[in-house]
């Protein structure tokens, strides 16, 4: 299959562009496509056959449900079912952004999609050319992240193409997205809301409007029996082929750690990468990076910045704990999902 890559303005998307994707996306095809956090890759949530396309074309596992994108709020009311008023209350003030929502699913909504749960994931993304998209193939969007599975997300089209080239026939190049790492899942089918994956939305956030979440055991480290309740959890993540290794702890043991490796590797003859949060980070590697020292920044270059370090070549990416308060929360997931060893000293 040719994969074509159709490039439309972020800020003002062309409509002509916009609906020929549509239509794609109505006669059963894959379109890639931008939002405000990583790239989809998009198909009718609601065509089996649609949906099947997806979870070929990257090869991901049947039992990882994928989420559904709407343009309009009131589109939950056909996907889910038993919703409770909390749902109103966080989507009137999340959506349209990072954040989705897992319900009892609703009928219409095929079991494939659902990756053979009862419930279902939806969000509503802030990104013009999404939110057009789904607005003119009028129908509800699945979408995942449009990696191959296992693979870092990507922030940019080149990335889907450069893991899905020959697999899908569409890709919009949207630019760069802005937020870098995924949505907020939590999930309000239970009785109190369960925080399943930390994103683009934080902790704190959520907190202050809905008050008590409770955050899932395997998200701080234990183990757990009720894994199932996210199966993409279970999943190793957002990997790049270069090994990462995780160092947490205090700054200066922290770069004590970081030196004392890089030397080791070094003899071994090994391709070195250091990936820091701080400025004038002195130690010498093959290859270094600063990815920013706010947040947002760290989130904006994270996976961009792993998959540089595959483009050199480079073995080993040695990389610096951050604070987990805030969007860390959601950073620091991504990096100890994707780490081959963390150490803590
Ligand atoms: O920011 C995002 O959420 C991006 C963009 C494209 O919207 N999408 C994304 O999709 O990250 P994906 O498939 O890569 O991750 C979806 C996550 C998985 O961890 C999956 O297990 C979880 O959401 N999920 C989906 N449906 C679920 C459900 N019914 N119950 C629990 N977890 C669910
Ligand atoms: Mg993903």
């Amino acid at each position: 299959m040719q994969t074509k890559t159709l490039r439309i303005n972020p800020k003002k998307p062309e409509l002509s562009k916009i609906r020929k994707a549509a239509k794609a996306i109505r006669h059963g095809k894959l379109v890639a496509f931008p939002t405000e956090t990583v790239y989809g890759l998009g198909a009718n949530a609601l065509d089996p056959m649609a949906v099947k396309k997806i979870f070929e074309a990257k090869g991901r596992p049947s039992d990882n449900p994928l989420i559904i994108h709407i343009s309009d709020r009131n589109d939950i009311l056909f996907l889910a079912r038993n919703i409770p008023p909390i749902a109103g209350r966080i989507t009137q003030k999340f959506w349209p952004g990072p954040l989705t929502i897992v319900l009892k699913k609703s009928k219409i909504v095929p079991k494939i999609t659902t990756g053979g749960l009862d419930t279902v994931a939806i969000r509503m993304p802030k990104n013009k050319i999404a939110q057009l998209l789904i607005k003119e193939a009028g129908i509800p969007l699945a979408a995942p992240s449009a990696n191959f599975a296992g693979r870092p997300s990507p922030t940019m089209a080149r990335h889907v193409l450069d893991d899905l080239e020959g697999r899908i026939g569409l890709i919009i190049d949207g630019g760069k997205t802005m937020i870098g790492i995924e949505s907020t899942v939590v999930d309000l089918s239970g009785k109190t809301p369960v925080l399943l994956r930390p994103g683009g939305v934080t902790l704190e956030q959520l907190r202050k409007v809905v008050g008590r979440v409770v955050v899932h055991s395997t998200l701080i480290g234990k183990r757990s029996s009720s894994i199932h309740r996210s199966p993409g959890m279970k999943y190793r993540h957002y990997s790049p082929n270069a090994k990462i290794i995780l160092i947490e702890g205090t700054k200066k043991k922290v770069n004590a750690k970081i030196l004392e490796l890089l030397n080791s590797f070094k003899r071994q003859r090994k391709k070195v990468g250091i990936m820091t949060m701080e400025k004038n980070f002195r130690h010498k590697a093959d290859m270094k990076r600063h990815i920013g020292t706010d947040h947002e920044k760290i989130a904006a270059n994270l996976f961009k910045t792993f998959r540089e370090f595959d483009s050199k070549k480079i073995d080993i990416i040695l990389a610096q704990g951050i604070s987990e308060e805030g969007l860390g929360f959601g950073i620091m997931n991504r990096l100890r999902k994707a780490a081959h060893k963390k150490i803590r000293v």
